[in-house]
């Protein structure tokens, strides 16, 4: 990943150099004050509405997917999440792969942040915990595990002492485990 973010800001910057010299090197010449003005109008105009365009394309296309705007699924499993300096109180213990599990989150104190990490410390979701609202965010497990909760906000000595755990069984296993 850092890789590719620098190759994309070295490219960026080779692309910036070449314009700012391509500018040094046009601005040299001589021509007539209208015609100048006529073509830097027009590239204004383009350039205007060209970032306009893109701008307005791009923030359509990385917002689309924002997960806390979309509704939760009818068949979606609720899990609330309490944060208290300093842990977490999680009312489920186990949830089935497959499902989509909504995070409840709230605080009894004050502004936590809840990171849902898997057995290898990645990230796949997070929001806070705030006292006063319940923030949510969605997130269907596809593979069996235990998943942690890490508090992401400092708020006060024992913070780095925030963790709750989940279970995550596969949807068959506790399919059966229903029967029973
Ligand atoms: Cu709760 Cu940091």
């Amino acid at each position: 990943m850092h890789a590719i973010v620098l190759w994309v800001s070295v490219i960026l910057v080779l692309i910036l150099s070449a314009i700012f010299l391509s500018v040094i090197r046009s601005s040299t010449g001589s021509a007539s004050a209208e015609s100048v003005g006529k073509t830097a109008n027009t590239i204004r105009l383009l350039s205007f509405w060209g970032a306009l365009v893109f701008g307005a394309a791009l923030l359509y296309i990385t917002l689309r997917p924002w997960p806390h705007a979309l509704p939760p699924s009818d068949d979606a499993i609720t899990v609330t999440v309490i944060g208290s300096q300093w842990s977490f109180e999680v009312d489920t213990e186990t949830v089935p792969t497959g499902k989509p599990i909504v995070f409840a989150l709230t605080s009894t104190d004050v502004n936590h942040g809840v990171g849902l990490y898997d057995e290898n410390y990645v990230l796949l979701n997070q929001a806070q915990s705030m006292p006063g609202y319940t923030n949510r965010f969605e997130y269907t497990f596809d593979k069996p595990g235990t998943y942690r909760l890490l508090c992401l906000e400092y708020c006060g000595l024992g913070h780095h002492e925030m963790a709750g755990e989940l279970t995550v069984t596969s949807s068959t296993a506790s399919a059966e485990l229903g029967r029973k």
